[in-house]
């Protein structure tokens, strides 16, 4: 299970500088279509060979070079770290945390009773790079739905005993529950630099750091748990929320008697089927809780069977000396916008401060629920990876992500280094998923009939105050089966956004001729080719006032503009609707919520290795 993809080379370009080229920093230089795409002519090549050539001579001196040596090297290239604070490395350039200067985010100012995400300081002689060696596992835990795995009596009343012992330690241990919450909250709101670039700050969600980091983080999680009630077979549950037996709040979370209850969730939704679409602004409801049930298959079958290239299901490239928005990252992927993000945004209290506790980052660890969310989440990527039909889908191969790096605290307090590479094999990690059905895996729509597409092509920048509608070319009509195996026709939305606190959403739809409304529920049908999703974040202003410089680029400045970019998997969408011999394609952009400041910048398909 741990193979890797290896590097296609088909044309002389799908090289470093081709993958420096698909993260947003290069991206945002706006370049002609035709040359963003693999497929370009020779005058192009050159032209794209200068761009690469100057930017990388900006960020990253040593990349090329480095990167083709490394390539070779294999594994030595991880042993050359060091921790922020020794030996500067001038070769790191996947992104590491410098977990040396955990500093204040903005969690500090808001209802979190004065506390920080700072977890205690990592002593930098004991920390240990992980080896399987040092972790066994006995016994093989196995995740069940929670749903289910509450029948089990046992297993339910140890969940419940060892997360009342976590959080009855004190706060002194690393381990103890609040402590875990602020790990998440550092990671994800950026209380730690990146090494090497103090001025800018590491954030997990948004890029492909976001599944090793969570994989990772409740690797540990469960088992502390484990040790606590020292049954090194214990197992968290997972939130079975893309099955309609389990797409409402698991019951043992609702106990108000039960340490795994948390007071600050929705006040709506204690007894409703989940929306995995959420946002706060539409209806809540549709007619029928079945329906809803649909609506959510159709949307996990969307999610999952779409993307089929690495980056666009986990999220793109992220790496040292990147500076990306806490609150969009270089660009977020399928497995985090939707329905990780939805559900976030739909169990947190909707009425109170930004959402606390599941509808932040920074609060999110302080609910139970968020494990089993996440371990759900941890699950897709198992499936995804392993468990569906047709085209290969394989891990993500590039050496910065396979070298980049967290730190953690185990279940005996100690502190460990982990790298992504070793994230891969659940099983080598000690745990497994049990088999469940996938109910949205076969649940195919109804082929629409033909959509007209109009011939108003949009000028960009626009601003995103009500539904855009626009025709886009599509770089080559008709592609063969291979080709699409090799490369995923993938629709771009590059936007700016400016301060505002609110979650942002808006859905995209291809060739649909209904006439949508911002105020209408999404509607996942044929047609829907995605959403971005993000949940509230901090102004700036505010912060950046109250601790000059430090939340200031953690913000990115009070007034700067904000980048984003969603990217949208559409070779089995444009099947699904009959529109793959087309030479053009109709995109509807609506605004859902948060999108007063949003400016589409760019709309354009693209290919992605
Ligand atoms: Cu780090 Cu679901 O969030």
């Amino acid at each position: 299970m741990s193979t890797f993809s290896s590097p296609t080379t088909h044309t002389p370009l799908n090289t470093p500088f081709l993958q420096k080229l698909s993260s947003h920093k290069k991206r945002t230089h706006s370049l002609p279509c035709a040359c963003r795409k693999v497929t370009c002519n020779k005058d192009n090549d050159v032209e794209q060979l200068q761009l690469n050539q100057n930017t990388r001579n900006k960020s990253t001196p040593l990349s090329l070079d480095r990167r083709n040596v490394l390539i070779g090297l294999g594994g030595l290239y991880g042993a050359t770290f060091t921790l922020g604070g020794g030996a500067v490395n001038t070769l790191a350039e996947p992104i590491l945390p410098d977990v040396t200067a955990c500093t204040l985010t903005d969690a500090q100012w808001d209802g979190s009773a004065g506390d920080h995400c700072c977890p205690p300081k990592f002593p930098e002689d004991r920390i240990k790079d992980f080896s399987f060696e040092d972790y066994p596992n006995p016994v093989t835990r196995v995740r069940r739905p929670a749903h289910l795995a509450m029948l089990d009596a046992e297993w339910l009343a140890d969940y419940k005993k060892a997360t009342a012992l976590m959080k009855s330690l004190p706060m002194t241990d690393p381990r103890s529950f609040m402590q875990q919450a602020r790990v998440h909250c550092a990671y994800c709101d950026g209380a730690y630099p990146v090494l090497n670039h103090p001025d800018q700050r590491l954030v997990v969600h948004g890029s492909w750091l976001f599944a090793p980091f969570h994989r990772w983080y409740l690797y540990f999680f469960e088992r502390i748990l484990g040790k606590l009630i020292d049954k090194p077979g214990f197992a968290l549950p997972y939130w079975n929320w893309d099955h309609p037996d389990g797409m409402r709040i698991p019951e043992m979370f609702k106990d108000i008697d039960s340490p795994l209850y948390d007071p600050n969730r929705s006040t709506e939704h204690q007894n409703t089927v989940i929306d995995l679409s959420f946002n706060f602004k539409t209806p809540r409801d549709f007619d029928s809780e079945d329906e809803q049930i649909q609506q959510n298959l159709l949307l996990m079958r969307k999610q999952m069977l779409y993307p089929t290239k690495p980056t666009v299901f986990f999220g793109s490239p992220y790496r040292s000396g990147d500076e990306v928005d806490p609150s969009t990252g270089s660009g977020p992927g399928a497995l985090e916008l939707s329905p990780h993000n939805n559900i976030h945004m739909w169990t947190g209290n909707e009425t109170i401060y930004s959402h606390q506790d599941m509808g932040s980052f920074w609060s999110a660890g302080r609910d139970s629920i968020f494990y089993c969310h996440h371990a759900n989440v941890d699950r897709m990527w198992t499936v995804w990876r392993n468990d569906l039909p047709g085209r290969s889908r394989l891990d993500i191969n590039d050496p910065d992500y396979l070298n980049a790096y967290f730190l953690f605290y185990d279940e005996n307090a100690n502190p460990v280094r982990v790298y992504v590479k070793d994230s891969f094999d659940t099983e080598k990690l000690g745990y497994k998923y049990d088999q469940q059905d996938l109910p949205w895996l076969f649940k195919t729509p109804p082929r629409p009939a033909k959509g007209t597409v109009t011939d108003t092509i949009v000028t960009f920048p626009k601003q995103l105050d009500s539904v855009i509608k626009t025709k886009v070319m599509r770089p080559k009509k008709s592609r063969t089966k291979e080709e699409k195996e090799e490369q995923e026709e993938v629709l771009f939305i590059d936007f700016e956004f400016g301060m505002s606190q609110q979650p942002i959403k808006f859905d995209v739809y291809v060739n649909d001729d209904y006439d949508h409304k911002p105020e209408e529920k999404t509607q996942v049908k044929p047609q829907f080719a995605g959403s971005f999703t993000s949940l509230t974040h901090r102004g700036g202003s505010m912060v950046a006032k109250a601790v000059k410089g430090i939340a200031g680029s953690l913000l990115g400045g009070s007034n700067k503009v904000k980048k984003g970019v969603l990217k949208l998997a559409i070779t089995k969408l444009l099947e699904d609707i009959g529109a793959s011999e087309d030479e053009a394609i109709q995109v509807t952009i609506v605004p859902k919520i948060g999108t007063e400041t949003v400016v589409i910048k760019n709309v354009s398909i693209e290919f992605v290795s």
